[in-house]
């Protein structure tokens, strides 16, 4: 039993006591519970802590458990019945949870209602103590954070990372064995000559640690330091994902207070490229926090020596266009999740409006990765993601089955004259300059005074578009390149298209 545990009992034990003493303890104070779960053949045992402070019958303090405070509580108590929300502010999916619940002589019995499909439940509190502050578990406490100062660029991801995911398509179903078929397919299909050159194993290939506290891979990946070398004798390089909180987003084991020896055991691996999913360290630090961790993986990553890319991966929140590139960040996510569908992923893009003035060489917005070839969407559709993308200077990271992929996708994820754009080298973010309903065009400058410009037709309808150069800003363009249709075009003044439902034209004017 380790110590958060023993902590917990002892805690547990001093509330049956306190209980048996007083017959209807008052509801403010610290209360504890245990559960056990079964979860594919492990058990688990969690010990949750709740605090509850009181003023009439308005209700509020901390869910908690022994990985870390997972909530606040807002609710009322009426005579001896509870009417909860535990709202989890740090939470990707800021949904609230309702609890209802009765306090009776010596405890309190609390129904915690559904949440991720997970079925609502009973628990049984007993109280510990009057106490109404909270305090992070022992077990959880960690070293000051590292007092948070801007970093210099570590000179990685001049243009945006392109590369391919294992999330998008396998998540959790990722093993040694679909990483090196990739890394075959990226090289065999000329993807890799198109540009996508990282392969990044996402959540899910985390094991326990050793009596050292060293990070092992789990069954699925028997040897990462053989993985790496194989994946760089094709030319190609290996990303890695982890969480500064306790436990992955997939609830894996993250890298909390074995930052300095993770990034060791990565370097010693051979991995190129980390991505850093914040998911449970919402239950260890406060969102103010959030810079400083992330920093501190910056920190640990640059003292093994090994050049690895670093991204954040934090939904967006907390403006982290305004510190991302400062805490050490070569690229860090704007959004939630995308899924593989039309109103997700133009979501997630077209928000990125604004956005422009954060990214640049070697620091850039993710709006999350490609969903290009997944199924979710029509070609078209998947054009347009591609050229959405490339106009925001988005990364550029595939997340299809490579095994099963079409000669279509292939054209569109390995267009190379719409990646041109999105590489580069000047790594301006683009923004729209046009907008009639549906209707959007966007501009990005390029190097060499060329600019890329794309129509968007967001309706559901094919419309006729326009764009009059001087408009943009302009002057008469000498040449005018349609990047999906390959070919020049005559256009002095004034461009005209028809533009499909969903879909879009891209050009390049010089
Ligand atoms: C979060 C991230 C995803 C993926 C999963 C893995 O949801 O945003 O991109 O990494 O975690 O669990």
């Amino acid at each position: 039993m380790n110590c958060k545990l023993l902590a917990f009992g002892a805690l547990a034990a001093a509330g049956m006591l306190l209980a048996a003493q007083s017959a209807a303890p008052p509801l403010p104070g610290t209360w504890h519970a245990q559960e056990t779960f079964s979860r594919r053949g492990h058990t688990t045992t969690l010990h949750l802590e709740y605090v509850f402070q009181l003023d009439g019958t308005h209700l509020s303090g901390v869910a908690a458990s022994d990985r870390g405070r997972s909530g606040a509580i807002r609710g009322s108590l009426r005579g001896s019945q509870l009417n909860l929300q535990i709202y989890n502010p740090f939470s990707p999916y800021a949904a609230a949870q309702a609890a209802q619940g009765t306090l009776t002589r010596n405890q309190l019995t609390l129904t915690l209602g559904s949440r991720y499909g997970a079925p609502a439940r009973t628990v049984v509190f007993t109280k510990v103590s009057d106490d109404t502050s909270y305090h992070l578990p022992v077990s959880l406490r960690h070293p000051p954070l590292p007092v948070f100062h801007p970093l210099p660029p570590n000179r990685l991801a001049l243009t945006p990372p392109m590369g391919w995911n294992s999330w998008n398509h396998f998540a959790s179903k990722v093993d040694d064995q679909k990483i090196r078929q990739t890394a075959d397919l990226l090289v065999s299909t000329g993807m890799a000559a198109a540009g996508y050159v990282y392969v990044n194993i996402d959540d899910t290939w985390e094991g326990t640690r050793d009596a050292q506290g060293n990070i092992r891979s789990n069954a699925k990946f028997p040897d990462m330091q053989a993985l790496a070398a194989y994946v760089h004798s094709r030319g190609l390089k290996l990303g890695i994902y982890s969480s500064p909180g306790p436990r992955t987003c997939a609830g894996y084991e993250g890298s909390y207070r074995h930052e300095a020896q993770d990034a060791r055991t990565y370097a010693a691996w051979g991995i190129d490229y980390l991505k850093y999913d914040w998911c449970s360290a919402s239950s260890v630090y406060t969102p103010q926090q959030m810079p400083a961790v992330y920093e501190n993986m910056a920190l640990a990553l640059r003292a093994t020596r090994r050049p690895m890319v670093f991204s954040l991966c934090e939904y967006g929140w907390d403006n982290v266009g305004v510190w991302g590139a400062a805490a050490g960040g070569n690229l860090w996510r704007t959004t939630d999740d995308i899924a593989d569908n039309y109103p997700s992923m133009t979501f997630n893009g077209f928000s990125q409006n604004g956005r422009q003035f954060s990214a640049g060489p070697g620091h850039w917005n993710d709006p999350d990765m490609l969903e290009i070839g997944n199924g979710g969407m029509t070609a078209g559709e998947y054009r347009t993601h591609l050229s959405l993308w490339a106009m925001l200077a988005a990364p550029l990271l595939a997340g299809n089955d490579l095994t099963a992929m079409t000669p279509a996708t292939l054209a569109i994820l390995a267009n190379k004259e719409v990646i041109a754009v999105d590489q580069d080298p000047l790594g301006q973010q683009g923004w729209m300059i046009a907008q009639r309903g549906d209707q959007e065009i966007w501009m990005r400058p390029l190097s060499g005074g060329a600019s890329a410009v794309a129509l968007f037709n967001r309706g559901t309808r094919p419309a006729t578009m326009s764009v009059r150069w001087s408009a943009l800003g302009l002057r008469s363009p000498a040449t005018v390149r349609d990047l999906w249709a390959h070919r020049d075009l005559d256009a002095a003044q004034f461009f005209s298209a028809n533009v499909p439902a969903h879909g879009v034209v891209m050009l390049r004017v010089q």
